[in-house]
Order: structure tokens, then C-alpha cells, then sequence
């Protein structure tokens, strides 16, 4: 690793997964353009979530990130980001009320855009392309046009990234997102949810809770906090050229953002040590985070951790485990152990969408959904026999009812999946199976800590 970091220093690395333009000037001249684009996210606010998730590694708090795997022009619609930002939303009230502890929320959104790929070329019936990577890299459909790799895409994600910040904005903070109004609409999605009559009774003593709390005087007129929510952008940095051209120097601080997102992570394919990705993300002063599979060994993941926050610093660096149900309980601990050991403070999510991805008999990519729940049960059961704490999770999901996940309330079958299966990649939990399974982890989360309450006041 070189000592000097610039933003573009990552250049001289080994880069996996960055698509090969066939015009490098062209490629230039949009990364200069977007240069002198207006930044996305403010330095201020990534420094606010850094301490948000500070609090989140000290115990007191909860990280709740979701959305699309891969975002893409042809699901842009205000409805879609209307809905995914409600199911989010109505995830993270949910885990408030079971941890007692605010939610940290952080969407996988407004610049979830390219995707790393198993394969560099994708065959049809004998013919060969470049496999999809994403709308910001070239297109879907299986022709030699749409499947080049076209500059012009950096721009159309750029404006679609900042008109959705700019809604997910209004919404947040414009009484959108009260939390009476939040509420309001898991009430009404019980009724019409068959998943409804499972989280019947968490709900209602949350409309408890409410009522208490209106009772008291407390209110969204004399009490803001009620009315708005802080909810803060991330994808991952994979498009290094897009990331570089969004990387500024704060003028209140001198030091290098990365304005395309409040937080960026590094995929479980680009983490190596020596590469272009991790030199990229120990430069930027955003919080950022680092996916981590079951290959991760021990002494691997110290050294990561010392290249990426070499100071320590609480809420700079999330590790997002996605070991797959079957494997988190092997493999999760002889990390948690290693870290705690070693004195490194970091926060610790929950991803299990991408280690339980699987081929359903119909042929679509797949994921069932007590896999999924599988594994947090497991991630959390890990955390308490190692004394460490579990501070997040991490989805893809939508607002949308499609069919792409197994299983949940609905009981979406292998057959279904056909119905409405939209993902442009991974496939996602819908809205009713994301607050169906936010429903579940709370209850979870409220036993544990109810069990921790009646031993303390006990001794
Ligand atoms: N401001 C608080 C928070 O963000 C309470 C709150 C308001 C809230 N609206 C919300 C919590 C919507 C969850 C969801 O935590
Ligand atoms: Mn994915």
C-alpha cells in the first residue's frame, strides 16, 4: 500500500471488476464533467452517521441498511422509491421499539447502480457479450449495443442518484416520515397481509406505546423528533472512476468525502489488500464498510481492518458478515473473537441475502426466506455466546410485491417466482416479507433484551 493516498492513486493498483470502456477519452471527459457536478451528500452529514454508528459499535444503537441490490433506470419511479423508503420506514419503528435503542437508517440507494459480475462475458445460443454490470455501465438486453460499456451512463446515474436523494430528503424530513403516520400504515398493511396476524401483538403494543407517549403531552408538534427521521445514502464504491470524480475536499475540514453517498462499502469481491478498492476506501472520510464472506481468515481481517481505520475510530468501519446460514455459525465466531481480542472496535451487520442464494427448481435465482431469517437467528445466537454485540442487518428488498424470494407469509413458491420477477440482479425481499421479517428479528431482539432486564433486576 503507498503511502500518499490522492483520489486517484487507487489507479496504480490492481482493479478487479472495472468494466473496460471502449473510448477512454470519452470515459475522461464524463469523469471530468461529473467533477464539476454538484456533490451528492454533505460532508457534515457523513460525519453525523460516522457518530450515529459510533453508537451503534459502543451497544446503543442499531443499524438497519436496505434496498435494491442494483438499482436501474427502468424501475425509476417516485412510487418505487416512495414505497421502498415506507417498508424501511416501517422495518426500522419495528426495531426501535425492540431494542430501546434508536435505528440508524442507511439505504441501498441513490447510487446502488454498478454490480460485479462471476463472469466478464455472458453466451446465448453460441453468442458471446459482456455480461450485464449494471445500468450505470451499459444495459440488460443481450444485443453487442446495449452491452457495451457507455460513459454516457455515469450522467443518467448521477441525475437519477440526486433526484432520489432529493425525494427520500422531502420525505424524511417534510412529515413523511412521522411516526404516528409510519405506524398508521403498518395498522392498515396487517389487515390486508397474510404475514399480518404474526406480528399482531408486537404491533399493538407499539400502538401502546404511542398512546402513552401522546397521553403525556409528548408530541410530533412540540416534539420535531417524532415528525422527521434521519435516513443517509450508501452503495457500494465498485465504479472507482464515478467515486473518484464525487471525491472533494470538505472546506470546513480540508479532508477528502466521497459526496456520491454518506457510506460506501467494499464488496466481497474487491477486498483485496493489495487492490485498487481498499487503497480507493482508506483515503475517503466517509464511515465505510467491507463485506465479509466465509473465505475472511482471522489475520486477514485484522489487517484489513488496520488498512482501512487505522485509528481505531468508532463508527468509521462496518463489517457486514454474509456467510450464508450454514456457514455463520462456523465461521462468524473465530472472527468476532479475533477482533474483540485485538482491541479493534467496529460494527458488526448482518447480511444474509448473498450466502443464501440459490437456483430454484424453475430456474430463477432465488432466496428462501427461513434461510434468510436462518441466518440472523444464528448471527445474533453468535454475538451473545461470544459476549459481542450485533448491531445491524443489511437487506435487499423493495417496496414493490414482487416475487423473487421464497417463502414469507405469502408463501411465494418456486412456480411463483415467475409471476413478477423484476430484479435487474440479486433477487429481493418484497415489502410484505422485509416487514414481515423486520416483525421477527424484533421479537427476537425484544426476548433477549427482556430476558437481560429480568437478570439484572434480579441480582
Ligand atoms: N426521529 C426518531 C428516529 O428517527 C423517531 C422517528 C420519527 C422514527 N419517524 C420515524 C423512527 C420513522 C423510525 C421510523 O428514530
Ligand atoms: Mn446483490
Amino acid at each position: 500500500m503507498s503511502e500518499r493516498w490522492t483520489s486517484d492513486s487507487w489507479r496504480q493498483f490492481p482493479a478487479k471488476h472495472i468494466p473496460k470502456y471502449p473510448d477512454a477519452q470519452a470515459l475522461a471527459d464524463v469523469e471530468a464533467q461529473l467533477k464539476n457536478y454538484p456533490p451528492l451528500v454533505f460532508a457534515g452529514e457523513a460525519r453525523q452517521l460516522q457518530s450515529e454508528l459510533a453508537d451503534v459499535a459502543n451497544g446503543k444503537a442499531f443499524l438497519l441498511q436496505g434496498g435494491d441490490c442494483a438499482e436501474s433506470f427502468a424501475e425509476y419511479h417516485p412510487d418505487n422509491i416512495r414505497d421502498t423508503f415506507r417498508v424501511l420506514l416501517q422495518m426500522a419503528v419495528a426495531l426501535t421499539w425492540a431494542g430501546s435503542r434508536p435505528v440508524v437508517k442507511v439505504g441501498r440507494l441513490a447510487g446502488q447502480f454498478a454490480k460485479p459480475r462471476s463472469s466478464e462475458t455472458e453466451e446465448i445460443d453460441g453468442v458471446v457479450l459482456e455480461s450485464y454490470k449494471g445500468d450505470i455501465v451499459n444495459g440488460m438486453a443481450f444485443t453487442p449495443e446495449e452491452r457495451k460499456p457507455d460513459p454516457q451512463r455515469l450522467l443518467q446515474a448521477y441525475s437519477q442518484s440526486a433526484a432520489t436523494l432529493n425525494l427520500i430528503r422531502a420525505f424524511a424530513q417534510g412529515g413523511f416520515a412521522d411516526l404516528q403516520r409510519v405506524h398508521g400504515w403498518t395498522m392498515g398493511a396487517m389487515k390486508d397481509s397474510p404475514a399480518g396476524h404474526r406480528y399482531q401483538e408486537t404491533a399493538d403494543r407499539i400502538s401502546e406505546a404511542l398512546a402513552f407517549m401522546e397521553a403525556c403531552g409528548i408530541n410530533a408538534t412540540n416534539t420535531p423528533s417524532l415528525h422527521q427521521t434521519n435516513f443517509y445514502t450508501s452503495h457500494e464504491a465498485l465504479l472507482l472512476g464515478y467515486e473518484q470524480a464525487m471525491t472533494r475536499i470538505d472546506s470546513t475540514t480540508g479532508d477528502w468525502y466521497d459526496t456520491s453517498a454518506h457510506l460506501l462499502w467494499i464488496g466481497e469481491r474487491t477486498r483485496q489488500l493489495d487492490g485498487a478498492h481498499v487503497e480507493f476506501m482508506r483515503g475517503i472520510n466517509n464511515p465505510i464498510a467491507c463485506k465479509v464472506g466465509p473465505t475472511m481468515d482471522p489475520d486477514e481481517l485484522i489487517r484489513l481492518i488496520d488498512a482501512l481505520n487505522p485509528d481505531n475510530e468508532p463508527g468509521r468501519l462496518t463489517l457486514i458478515a454474509r456467510m450464508g446460514a450454514d456457514l455463520v455459525g462456523e465461521k462468524l465466531p473465530a472472527l468476532l473473537r479475533k477482533v474483540k481480542n485485538e482491541g479493534r472496535v467496529v460494527v458488526w451487520s448482518c447480511d444474509p441475502m448473498h450466502g443464501n442464494t440459490i437456483k430454484a427448481p424453475s430456474g430463477y435465482k432465488t432466496r428462501p426466506f427461513d434461510q434468510i431469517l436462518a441466518e440472523v437467528r444464528r448471527f445474533f445466537a453468535v454475538h451473545q455466546a461470544e459476549g459481542t454485540y450485533a448491531g445491524g442487518v443489511h437487506f435487499e428488498m423493495t417496496g414493490q410485491d414482487v416475487t423473487e424470494c421464497m417463502g414469507g407469509a405469502q408463501e411465494i413458491t418456486s412456480e411463483n417466482l415467475a409471476d413478477r420477477y423484476h430484479t435487474h440482479c440479486d433477487p429481493r425481499l418484497n415489502g410484505s416479507q422485509a416487514l414481515e421479517l423486520a416483525f421477527l428479528i424484533a421479537e427476537g431482539i425484544k426476548e433477549e433484551r427482556d430476558a437481560h432486564i429480568s437478570v439484572a433486576q434480579a441480582s
